[in-house]
């Protein structure tokens, strides 16, 4: 089943919004596999955005995501990668449709509440940099029957 790589932004955690986003998830009935608040390193959050390293806005953005804890996830269900990007919305809120949550929640774009991974391979990649094995759970919910047909 596919899985992609969610975390809710220093922003998000400051501004009390973990359990509104992580309850978007769960409403729509994708799987929590994994979860953790922690304090993100200059090394991790280079690696993570690695691919916006020549770009202007790369130091705020590894000065924004090492500024204050995040809470990283893993989600699984059908569809989930490009499912939780629907979910979460444009990059700039100022255009994420309302009911996305960046749409709901914010107004600039360096304090867009939340990151979702762009594509299947870059998910497994996140995944892998952000969780060990250990800390993910292969379960089966038991509403799956409801939810898939
Ligand atoms: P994310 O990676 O965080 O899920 O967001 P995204 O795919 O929608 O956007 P991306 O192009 O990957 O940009 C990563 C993050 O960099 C910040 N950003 N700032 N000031 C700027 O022009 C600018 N552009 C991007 C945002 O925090 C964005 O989420
Ligand atoms: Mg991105």
């Amino acid at each position: 089943m596919e899985r992609t790589f969610i975390m809710i932004k220093p922003d998000g955690v400051q501004r009390g919004l973990v359990g509104e986003i992580v309850g978007r998830f769960e409403q729509k009935g994708f799987t929590l596999v994994g979860m953790k608040l922690m304090a993100v390193s200059r090394e991790l959050a280079e690696k993570h955005y690695a691919v916006h390293k020549d770009k202007p806005f790369f130091a705020g953005l590894v000065e924004f995501i090492t500024s204050s804890p995040v809470v990283a996830m893993v989600w699984e269900g059908d569809n989930v990668v490009t499912s939780a990007r629907t979910i979460i919305g444009a990059t700039n809120p100022i255009s994420s449709a309302p009911g996305t949550i960046r749409g709901d929640f914010g107004i600039t774009i360096g304090r867009n509440l939340i990151h979702g991974s762009d594509a299947i391979e870059t998910a497994q990649s996140e995944i892998a940099l952000w969780f060990q094995e250990a800390e993910l759970a292969s379960w089966d919910p038991a509403v799956k029957g409801w939810l898939y047909e």
